[in-house]
C-alpha cells in the first residue's frame, strides 16, 4: 500500500566540542547523510501507533507515558500543527543510525516523525520549527541537551554551534576525510551528561578550565577548516580527546579503536557525541584510509563509515 506520508532525517557527527557545548562553549558538527532515519505513515484501524522495530518499541499514543520520546514528538507535532490526537495512523520508524552511539539517532528519529506528520497534514514546517520541536524531546533523551543534535539534523548543515545563540554555518576551504568507527557499545548520552555534571559540581574550577580548553580547540579547528590548514586538525582531535578523557567520558573500547586508528596512520582521533561507547572518528587521507579501516575492524569496530567533510 502507498504510504500516506514519509519523513527522513540524517545522522550527525560532532567534530569538536561535545560535552563542553552543554556549558556554552562552541562545538563544530556536521550532518552524516550515509545513515538515516525514516518515518512512514500508513492508515490504521484505530488510534495512533508508533512502531519502531529497531528500537524494539511499539507505542500506542493513547496509552503512552509522557516520558516516551516517540509519543512526545507525535503529541508535540500534532499540537503544533493544531490537529487533534484522533487520526487513525500507523507510524513505522526504520533507521540505519545505530542507537545510543553518538550519531544523533534520537534527534533523527524525532525529526523524521515531525517531517512525516507535516507532510501528512500538508503543512510546510521550516527548519527552525522542526528543530524547536525536536529539542523539546531531546530534553527527554538527554536531560540538559545543548541543542546541537536537533540543530545539525533539522537544518542538515555543518554548524558552529553555541548554546542559545543563533547558528553559524562554517565553510570548508579544503575537503577532508574522516572515518567513523563504531565500538558497538551502547551508551546513554543522558548518563554521560549527568556524570559530567556531577564532576563539574564537585570541582567547578577544574571542569570550567577543561571546558575553556575544549572551546579554544574548537576555535582553532574552525580556523583551520576555514583556511584549509587540514594538517592542524589531527593534533587538535588528539588534544580534544585528552580533555574528554579528563572529564571521564572515554572508554576502553573507544581507546582501543582510537589507538588502532593512530597506529595505522590516522593524523588524529577522538570519540564523538556522549562517549563511553558509541563511535569515534579519525582523520585520514587517501593513502591511509584502507589501512585505518582494516585496523579499526581488527580492533573490534562493528562498522565503519568513511565520509568526506566538504
Ligand atoms: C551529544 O550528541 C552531545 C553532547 O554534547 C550533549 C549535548 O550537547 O546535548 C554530549
Amino acid at each position: 500500500m502507498e504510504p500516506l506520508a514519509t519523513g527522513t532525517a540524517c545522522g550527525k557527527v560532532i567534530l569538536f566540542g561535545e560535552h563542553a557545548v552543554v556549558y556554552r562553549r562552541p562545538a563544530l558538527a556536521v550532518p552524516l547523510t550515509q545513515v538515516q532515519a525514516t518515518a512512514t505513515i500508513e492508515p490504521a484501524e484505530a488510534g495512533i501507533t508508533i512502531d519502531a522495530p529497531d528500537l524494539q518499541q511499539i507505542v500506542s499514543l493513547d496509552r503512552a507515558s509522557p516520558a516516551s520520546p516517540l509519543a512526545a514528538i507525535v503529541r508535540l507535532t500534532l499540537a503544533h500543527l493544531q490537529l487533534p490526537e484522533t487520526p487513525r495512523l500507523n507510524i513505522t520508524i526504520n533507521s540505519t543510525i545505530p542507537i545510543a552511539s553518538g550519531l544523533g539517532s534520537g534527534a533523527a528519529v524525532s525529526t523524521a516523525i515531525v517531517r512525516a506528520l507535516a507532510q501528512w497534514a500538508n503543512v510546510m514546517l521550516d527548519e527552525a520549527a522542526v528543530s524547536a520541536l525536536v529539542f523539546e524531546v531531546e530534553k527527554l533523551h538527554h536531560g540538559t541537551p545543548s541543542g546541537i543534535d536537533n540543530t545539525v539534523i533539522a537544518y542538515q548543515q555543518s554548524v558552529y554551534f553555541v548554546r542559545d545563540e543563533p547558528i553559524q554555518l562554517f565553510n570548508v576551504a579544503a575537503p577532508f576525510t574522516v572515518i567513523i568507527g563504531n565500538t558497538g557499545v551502547i551508551s546513554s548520552t543522558k548518563v554521560a551528561v549527568s556524570d559530567v555534571r556531577q564532576g563539574w559540581e564537585a570541582d567547578r574550577g577544574q571542569y570550567e578550565a577543561w571546558f575553556d580548553q575544549i572551546g579554544a580547540i574548537v576555535q582553532q579547528a574552525r580556523l583551520a577548516i576555514e583556511t584549509g590548514a587540514i594538517d592542524q586538525l589531527g593534533p587538535l582531535m588528539d588534544q580534544n580527546q585528552a580533555l574528554l578523557r579528563n572529564i571521564n567520558v572515554s572508554g576502553l573500547e573507544l581507546e582501543r579503536l582510537i589507538a588502532a586508528a593512530k597506529d595505522a596512520g590516522a593524523a588524529g582521533a577522538k570519540l564523538v557525541g556522549g562517549g563511553r561507547g558509541g563511535n569515534m572518528i579519525a582523520l585520514v587521507n587517501d593513502d591511509n584510509v584502507a589501512a585505518v579501516s582494516a585496523a579499526l575492524k581488527d580492533a573490534g569496530a562493528v562498522s565503519t563509515i568513511v565520509t568526506q567533510i566538504k
